[in-house]
C-alpha cells in the first residue's frame, strides 16, 4: 500500500529536548546549571517518560505538561537546585520553544509538496504543540497537530494512534510514523503502521517487538523512505 500519510512523533523526533537545559546554562547567572544540565536534561526526559507510562499504566491520566512539569521537578531536585524558582520557571519557559532539528523545515516542506499528509502525533498538550510548532516557523507544512490529549491516554497505547487514521480517514499501512522513541516507532508498527525509528544517539534497539521498517540516524532520508514504499 503506497504511503498517503507521513506522521512525527514531536520531542526528541522533531524538537531537540536537551536545547532547553542547553539553553538556560548559557544564560548568565544560571549557577550550578552550567555544570550539571546535560544530567539534568536526561533525568528530565526519563521521568517525564516514565510518568506518562505510569499514568497510561495506572489510568491517571494527566496533562503532558503536568508531566513534563513533575519531570523536571524531580531532576531538579536530584541535582540540589529544587529551591531556585526562577531557574524552574526559565527552563519550563524554554520547553515552549525547543529548536527543531535543522533538517526540519526542509523534510516537512518536500514531504507536503510531494502531496502527502503531513503531521505531528504526540503526547504533547495541544498548547505545548502550537508553541513549539510557532517557535520553530514549521506551521506552514503540517495539515495538523494531533495530540494524544483527544483521548486522554499516553503513547504506546493504541487509541492514540487510531487518532491518525481516524483524522486522515486512512488505513493503518498508509501511514510512515516517524519516531526518535524506540518504544513509540515499536508501540506504532505493532498498530499497523509502517515505521522509522530516527536512532540519532546510535542506542541499541528495544526489545519490545515490532522492530522499525528502517533505521535511520537523522530524518534527511524520510521523503525518498515515503515514496519508495
Ligand atoms: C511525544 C513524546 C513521546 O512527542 O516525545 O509524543
Amino acid at each position: 500500500m503506497p504511503i498517503t500519510t507521513c506522521v512525527f512523533d514531536a520531542y526528541g523526533t522533531l524538537f531537540d529536548v536537551a536545547a532547553a537545559a542547553r539553553e538556560a546554562a548559557s544564560e548568565p547567572g544560571t549557577g550550578k546549571l552550567a555544570e550539571v544540565w546535560p544530567r539534568l536534561a536526561a533525568d528530565w526526559r526519563r521521568k517525564q517518560l516514565e510518568y506518562s507510562w505510569l499514568r497510561a499504566i495506572t489510568g491517571e491520566h494527566v496533562s503532558f505538561w503536568q508531566v513534563t512539569q513533575d519531570g523536571l521537578d524531580w531532576a531538579l531536585e536530584a541535582q540540589g537546585i529544587a529551591g531556585d524558582a526562577d531557574l524552574r520557571e526559565r527552563l519550563l519557559a524554554l520547553y515552549w520553544e525547543l529548536s527543531a532539528y535543522p533538517e526540519v523545515p526542509g523534510v516537512l516542506a518536500a514531504l507536503k509538496s510531494s502531496g502527502l499528509n503531513v503531521a505531528i502525533l504526540s503526547n504533547g498538550s495541544p498548547d505545548m504543540l502550537q508553541g513549539a510548532v510557532d517557535s520553530a516557523g514549521i506551521g506552514e507544512f503540517l495539515d495538523d497537530i494531533l495530540s494524544v490529549e483527544s483521548v486522554g491516554i499516553f503513547k504506546p497505547a493504541a487509541p492514540v494512534y487510531d487518532i491518525v487514521t481516524k483524522r486522515f480517514n486512512c488505513p493503518r499501512d498508509a501511514v510512515l510514523f516517524v519516531s526518535s522513541n524506540g518504544w513509540d516507532a515499536s508501540g506504532a508498527a505493532g498498530f499497523g503502521f509502517f515505521t522509522a525509528w530516527v536512532n540519532r544517539a546510535g542506542e541499541p534497539m528495544d526489545r519490545l517487538g515490532h522492530p522499525p521498517h528502517e533505521m535511520i540516524t537523522d530524518l534527511t532520508s524520510i521523503p525518498d523512505i515515503a515514496s519508495a514504499i
